[in-house]
């Protein structure tokens, strides 16, 4: 089968090659997968390089999601049928291969409404939009929510999400060309960084309060920014660091305040939290994908042949939705 692999940690771009690798066979209670869809997530790069929070041995297929066609089953497992639309919730290795395997009780069906390129990416963004959101923030209808890197693919979800649970966003993203795009997906406030002056801006669209609960994935003076535009009491959830930059935090704000940060990791989540939680979570998720109120924004797809170019086009800036690879 056709799989991408790296040897060792480094620029994806150097590391990362197509290889033929055995096909690989399902033992009892696994099930074989032909997967036809991945999205390139940060994430995936970020493991590549060598430096995120839990790293593959080596050598390894990168990928954390995907969807695919069952292709294959071991013994015992009678819970799908050959042919069937499938998410993995992990495979063995990764998912930017033709084919990996995954067991038989970790698997989620996709609903025929539901597009393939929506189920590649059901599990990382909206996921962590949700919990973020309606369980760590624990926002109720009209309270403000701040995001930063408000123009990502999670981001866009997050904007899908707060219009249906009635929660008011401030979007900010780097580039003013965004800004419009942003206010016509649903964003209450969009502010570009590079030239707002966003903590009065902010103050005054929230009647001089502050918002509720940041969201922050870029680190540095963005995520001190958005940091200021909390009210007392207020949380901020750092779940990126996309510019791998330290946050540096004004101590009198956080302790005159009141104010929380916290760390949130999808994949801390998936093993500490209650599995019939997970399982609620999911079900919620994909009946608004079918109901067509969540649909994560796609921006290409690439084979997985073209996975340099897939890449690079990941790491543009400017893109309105995921990169995927097919094939
Ligand atoms: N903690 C978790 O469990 C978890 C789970 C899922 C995702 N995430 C994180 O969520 C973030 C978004 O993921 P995604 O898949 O939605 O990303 P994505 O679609 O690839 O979009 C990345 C976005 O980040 C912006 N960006 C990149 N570097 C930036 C910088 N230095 N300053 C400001 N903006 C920057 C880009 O802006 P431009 O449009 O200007 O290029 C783009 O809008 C990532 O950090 C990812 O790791 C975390």
């Amino acid at each position: 089968m056709r799989s991408i692999q790296f040897n060792q940690f480094g620029e994806p771009n150097l590391v990362l090659a197509l290889v033929e690798l055995p096909m690989p066979v399902p033992g009892p209670g696994e099930v074989r997968l032909r997967l036809t869809h991945r999205p390139i997530n940060p994430s995936d790069l970020e493991t590549v390089r060598g430096r995120y929070g839990r790293l593959p041995q080596l050598p390894a297929i990168p990928g954390l999601e995907g969807m695919g066609l069952v292709d294959a089953l071991g013994e015992g497992v009678a819970s799908v049928a050959i042919g069937q639309r499938i998410i993995p919730l992990g495979v063995q290795g990764g998912t930017w291969a033709e084919y990996a395997l995954a067991p038989a009780t970790r698997l989620m069906p996709v609903p025929d409404r539901v597009t393939d390129q929506s189920a590649a990416q059901f599990l990382a963004n909206p996921v962590t939009a949700w919990v973020m959101l309606v369980d760590e923030l624990a926002l109720q209808p009209g309270d403000w929510l701040l995001q930063t890197a408000a123009g990502s693919t999670l981001g866009r979800l997050v904007i899908q999400l707060a219009r249906l649970k009635g929660y008011k966003t401030i979007n900010l993203v780097r580039r003013r060309e965004q800004v419009q795009e942003l206010l016509d997906l649903g964003g209450d406030v969009v502010l570009a960084t590079e030239d707002e002056d966003v903590v009065a801006q902010v103050r005054q669209a929230t009647g001089g309060k502050g918002v509720n609960g940041v969201i922050e994935a870029v680190g540095g003076t963005t995520g001190a920014l958005a940091f200021s535009c909390l009210r007392s009491g207020g949380t901020m959830i750092v779940y990126g660091m996309l510019s791998h930059e330290p946050i540096p935090l004004h101590s009198g704000e956080a302790l005159f305040k009141g104010l929380t940060v916290k760390g949130y990791w999808l994949t801390h989540w998936l093993r500490s939290e209650n599995p019939l939680k997970v399982l609620q979570v999911l079900q919620e998720l994909m009946g608004l994908m079918v109901t067509g109120h969540l649909i994560p924004p796609v921006a290409a797809e690439y084979d997985l042949g073209q996975f340099r170019e897939a890449v690079a086009h990941a790491e543009r800036r400017g893109r309105s939705g995921k990169v995927i690879l097919t094939g």
